[in-house]
């Protein structure tokens, strides 16, 4: 997340995430379920400017079908939040870029969720501690916290919101395929077929010093069985590159490792020719200071 203080106002850049590993350990009793999971930032960002304002809080999105610029939006969700949290009056002018497309398992609207947490905190001067803002973000939504915490890759657990950074020095370059349809995180979570046996972080963890990673997402057959024109994304990604590719989080869309930037760029242009949407190529992002 990068963040520039211009005058009164203060502009937030702030990431998409990938989901190298997500296994489900289990149902919990609160209809959640228990998450391990590997996230890594990459460079797709959206962009906020917060600007003071009186009492009010408005948001305006653009372009304006990108996302909803109500209460459904977690930007004023969050802002919300931090004020009955605090009991701060202050009001907010806030403008959204939106670049990261909505339902497609890349956490944008967490992002953009975390970017106002913090910069919130920063334009009414309330001198919230990174702890409280977690325990915020953690209300709001499962993935918020990765954002939160700004580091590069991390191994989250519970429902998402327990953070663990790794730290890696690791460029890892990546081709996204949104295929033009989101998909809802809590439809795919109720297909999906609880593992016997979950699949450890460890074998994914190790595989990180070396040239393959092994990427696993148990949401995979869930998200393809609601919309089987996956099927054809998953074939497609398997003749565009060699490495191995998955869906992101709950999808809808899906990624692949890529050997090196110029390759993803490529692999990108091919599946766009294809008409199997948007893609594009992202990067892991480096130094703390823009996760
Ligand atoms: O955390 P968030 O509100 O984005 O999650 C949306 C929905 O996804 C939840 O209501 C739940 O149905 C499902 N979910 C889940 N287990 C998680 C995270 C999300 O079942 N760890």
């Amino acid at each position: 997340m990068l963040i520039q203080r211009n005058g009164q106002s203060w502009l937030v850049h702030t990431p998409a995430k990938l989901n190298l590993h997500l296994e489900i350990i289990g149902r919990r009793d609160d209809g959640y379920h228990e998450l391990e999971t590997c996230m890594v930032s990459v460079d797709l960002f959206d962009s906020l400017r917060f600007r003071p304002a009186r009492a009010d809080l408005r948001l305006v999105v653009s372009p304006r079908a990108a996302a909803p610029a109500d209460e459904h939006n977690l930007v004023l969700r969050a802002a919300t939040a931090l004020r009955q949290h605090t009991g701060c009056n202050q009001g907010a002018d806030i403008q959204l870029v939106k670049r990261i497309p909505a339902q497609a398992g890349l956490g944008g609207g967490s992002s953009d969720a975390a970017a106002t947490l913090v910069a919130l905190n920063l334009l009414w001067g309330l001198n919230l501690p990174t702890s409280e803002l977690h325990q915020l973000a953690a209300g709001l939504g499962s993935d918020i916290n990765f954002f939160v915490e700004r580091t590069p890759m991390a191994i989250c657990r519970g429902r998402g919101e327990l953070v663990e950074p790794i730290d890696t020095t690791r460029r890892m370059d990546f081709v996204v395929c949104h295929p033009g349809f989101g998909l809802g995180t809590a439809e795919v979570f109720q297909q999906c077929e609880l593992p016997r046996q979950p699949r450890t972080v460890a074998k994914f963890a190790a595989s990180l010093s070396q040239s393959r990673i092994a990427l696993h997402n148990r949401l995979n057959d869930a998200a393809v069985s609601l919309r089987p024109e996956l099927n054809k994304l998953r074939a497609a990604f398997a003749s565009a590159i060699a490495g191995p590719s998955q869906l992101t989080g709950s999808g809808s869309a899906w990624f692949g490792i890529a050997p090196n930037r110029r390759a993803a760029v490529c692999c990108a242009r091919r599946l766009h020719g294809a008409g199997f949407g948007r893609a594009f190529p992202v990067s892991t992002v480096s130094g703390h200071g823009a996760c």
